[in-house]
């Protein structure tokens, strides 16, 4: 696992969009799996700046869903496909046809999720997926004790991320009990894990997940399988990795040409 440590969400943003320019150079119809929150905003508008202004090239970009609501009424603004639509598909010029995501108002589910996990190896699965962390080390909505081989599945939100995510609903009310994610297991088949941590909240899960041990508890640190994770965190997140230190020199010591 490598760990970046930026100056701020902005450097994160622009680093991490850096990784996905590379990527669209050496595969232009790439699949790049995005996630929600706030946490990869930077990201996303990091690479409408790179379209706007002429030196990025998204015309093969393919983008696919990491998690969704399950229940809410199609076209809800808070569901995951409206701010995806709105977030990372309309500032990059992106159509509806470039998309892949589940069916968050399917009454049948668990035909949503299989019918999701066949979308993703039609497609030739995904090459770089996008991760934000929740505060208890959640990624996607693999809540704590979500089994490390976990496919495409309904999952219930602990109260904890209800709260977290209440923000975005005009009532604490509102907020789903229910959702569709992908699993650990398939996340863990994506070619490269990015995962972007700002702010001292999330200093606890960071840690868990890059130096604690491997634990269905904490979701994220099943990054620790991976032969290709990326994590990039600002000063405030990384404030209790003990090996901070070595991370800082490590990348400072990195060759260019390495890119992420
Ligand atoms: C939600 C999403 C996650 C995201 C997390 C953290 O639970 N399902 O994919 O990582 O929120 O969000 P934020 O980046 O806003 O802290």
């Amino acid at each position: 696992m490598e760990v970046v440590i930026v100056p701020d969400a902005a450097a994160g943003g622009e680093l991490i969009a850096e990784a996905i320019a590379a990527l669209l150079a050496r595969k232009p119809d790439a699949l790049l799996g995005v996630a929600t929150g706030s946490t990869p905003l930077p990201i996303y508008h990091a690479l409408a700046a790179r379209v706007k202004d002429g030196t990025l090239d998204v015309g093969g970009l393919r983008v696919c869903q990491l998690d969704e609501y399950a229940g809410l009424p199609a076209g809800h603004p808070e569901s995951y496909r409206s701010v995806i639509a709105r977030e990372v598909l309309e500032p990059l010029g992106l159509g509806l046809e470039r998309f892949l995501g589940p069916d968050g108002t399917s009454a049948d589910v668990p035909a949503a999720c299989a019918a999701y996990e066949a979308a993703l190896a039609g497609a030739g699965g995904v090459d770089l997926q996008i991760l934000g962390i929740g505060t208890d080390g959640h990624i996607g909505f693999n809540e704590p004790c979500s089994s490390l081989a976990s496919r495409t599945r309904i999952k219930t939100l602990t109260p904890q991320t209800r709260e977290d995510n209440a923000r975005f609903f005009a009532s604490p009310d509102e907020v789903p009990h229910h959702v569709i994610t992908q699993g650990i297991g398939t996340i863990l088949e994506a070619g490269h894990l990015v995962l972007l941590a700002t702010g001292a909240g999330k200093a606890d899960a960071v840690q868990a997940t890059v130096e604690g041990p491997l634990s269905a508890l904490v979701p994220a640190s099943a990054l620790q399988l991976h032969p290709h994770a990326t994590v990039v965190v600002d000063e405030a997140a990384a404030a209790r990795l003990r090996l901070a230190d070595y991370f800082r020199a490590t990348y400072a010591a990195k060759p260019a040409w390495q890119g992420l």
